[in-house]
């Protein structure tokens, strides 16, 4: 059960503040289940909840199973709510470095870097220590199917898996994007690769539950079963009691009010960086409209303590700070004596890793409080699939509320465009 810890955010506000915010939460949440709100055709991904398309689920079962057994490495090809759900969810859930479990999932499209494409495909071209030449799909996401990013990337690596894999390319590639019309479905069509559909009404950042997300997680072993399924419990549990979500939002509503402009994503999980940058997107190109909204920022500690710590504590007072904490740890590493303790660190002898980290979340959430920034804590009871299923449902809804709490539409993007028009007219589109 997901737990949100606000007592170091509420003592910098009034309480009258606090109760103004939770009647906007309130109505916000009523909009947010009665349809009423902007961008209302854009709900689908509590539809999908509502009603489990169970078939789609075995069929990305089927098909990750098959890519499993087959292929080496499994290249996700996608930017923006195209990709950061399926890389929160392999770095949250699969081993930091590469142990022979699945195919390697190397992540692409998200960026105009020749270099990094280059390098790629060198790395493609190289063969595994046993001399193989190394088995390759590429998942293509765009809803759009226009994304430049994305496309250009899609036509290099395209191009190499037809004159690498002549005979196979094309039962090793996979569009995922929407129903009809785009590049994808037409080259799709041509070529028989396989397909997966995002509804019309999920948007990208909303799409981490449908094969967007669920294709690359189910590739990288993930229980995606587990998790959509927790998402649809949480869903369920939120509907009849929305209070955690409410209270949350309320909080961090008011925080804004009293001028906090930087919201610092954390966590002391390395592996939880992605599901930050997950969140800083669902929330940043969510809220950020019209004026408003608090800007989402991530940190990676206790790394970035030797890096920002020092703003953090004693900058400009315009912060507030989300921990992404996690209650019970997998690792076993614990520290061991030395006689002659050389290193000066037997005063650990027998802690684990965890308890040594949950003692550095601590006292850093305490020093920052102290000093003068809001901390909210959002507790996953265990870093696995269930827990993350519901982690994401909680922050779809959150975002939601939220948004309608500022008074803006949580699922369009307009300002996206701007960069986009003067980058289209610069390399001479038409
Ligand atoms: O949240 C969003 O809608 C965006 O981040 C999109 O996901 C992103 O721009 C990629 O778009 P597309 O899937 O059309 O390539």
């Amino acid at each position: 059960m997901i737990q949100v810890e606000l007592a170091k955010a509420t003592s910098f506000l009034e309480s009258g503040k606090i109760d103004a915010a939770y009647k906007k939460a309130l109505s916000a949440f009523e909009k947010v289940k009665n349809k009423t709100g902007a961008g209302a055709e854009w709900l689908g991904w509590r539809r999908i909840l509502a009603e489990p398309n169970d078939a789609e689920l075995e069929q990305i079962d089927t098909l990750a199973g098959r890519f499993r057994d087959e292929v080496d490495v499994f290249i996700v090809c996608g930017i923006g709510g195209s990709y950061l759900g399926a890389e929160a969810l392999i770095k949250a859930l699969k081993p930091s470095f590469d142990i022979a479990d699945g195919p390697e999932i190397i992540f692409a499209g998200n960026n105009l870097n020749g270099s990094y494409l280059r390098d790629l495909l060198t790395y493609l071209e190289q063969p595994k220590p046993d001399g193989e030449s190394k088995k390759v799909a590429v998942n293509a996401i765009s809803k759009s199917g226009t994304t430049l990013e994305t496309a250009l990337s899609f036509r290099v690596l395209r191009k190499w898996m037809h004159e690498r894999f002549p005979e196979e390319a094309s039962g090793r590639i996979i569009c995922t994007t929407s129903a009809a019309g785009g590049a994808l479905n037409a080259l799709a069509d041509k070529h028989g690769y396989a397909r997966f559909v995002i509804p019309g009404n999920v948007g990208g950042r909303f799409s981490v539950l449908t094969p967007v997300g669920l294709l690359p997680a189910a590739v990288a072993g993930i229980d995606i079963r587990a998790m959509f399924y927790e998402a649809v419990a949480k869903y369920e549990e939120l509907e009849e009691d929305p209070e955690s979500v409410l209270k949350y939002a309320a909080v961090r509503y008011a925080l804004g009010e009293a001028g906090k402009t930087i919201d610092l994503i954390t966590s002391f999980e390395t592996e939880l960086t992605g599901l930050s940058r997950w969140l800083q997107q669902l929330l940043g190109e969510s809220e950020g409209k019209e004026g408003r909204g608090i800007f989402p920022v991530v940190g990676s500690y206790s790394t970035d303590l030797h890096s920002i710590g020092q703003f953090v504590q004693q900058g400009r007072r315009s912060m507030m700070e989300t921990f992404i904490a996690v209650k019970k740890g997998k690792e076993s590493i614990y520290v061991s004596t030395t006689a002659d303790n050389e290193d000066g660190l037997n005063y650990l002898e027998g802690k684990s890793f965890h308890n040594i980290n949950r003692g550095a979340l601590e006292a850093t959430r305490q020093a920052h409080f102290e000093g003068g920034t809001p901390c909210i804590t959002i507790e996953l009871e265990e870093k696995n699939a269930h827990h993350l299923g519901e982690f994401i449902y909680f922050f779809e809804l959150f975002t939601a509320v939220y948004c309608y709490m500022l008074d803006v539409n949580p699922f369009n993007q307009p300002g996206v465009e701007n960069y986009k028009k003067g980058m289209y007219k610069l390399l001479g589109k038409e």
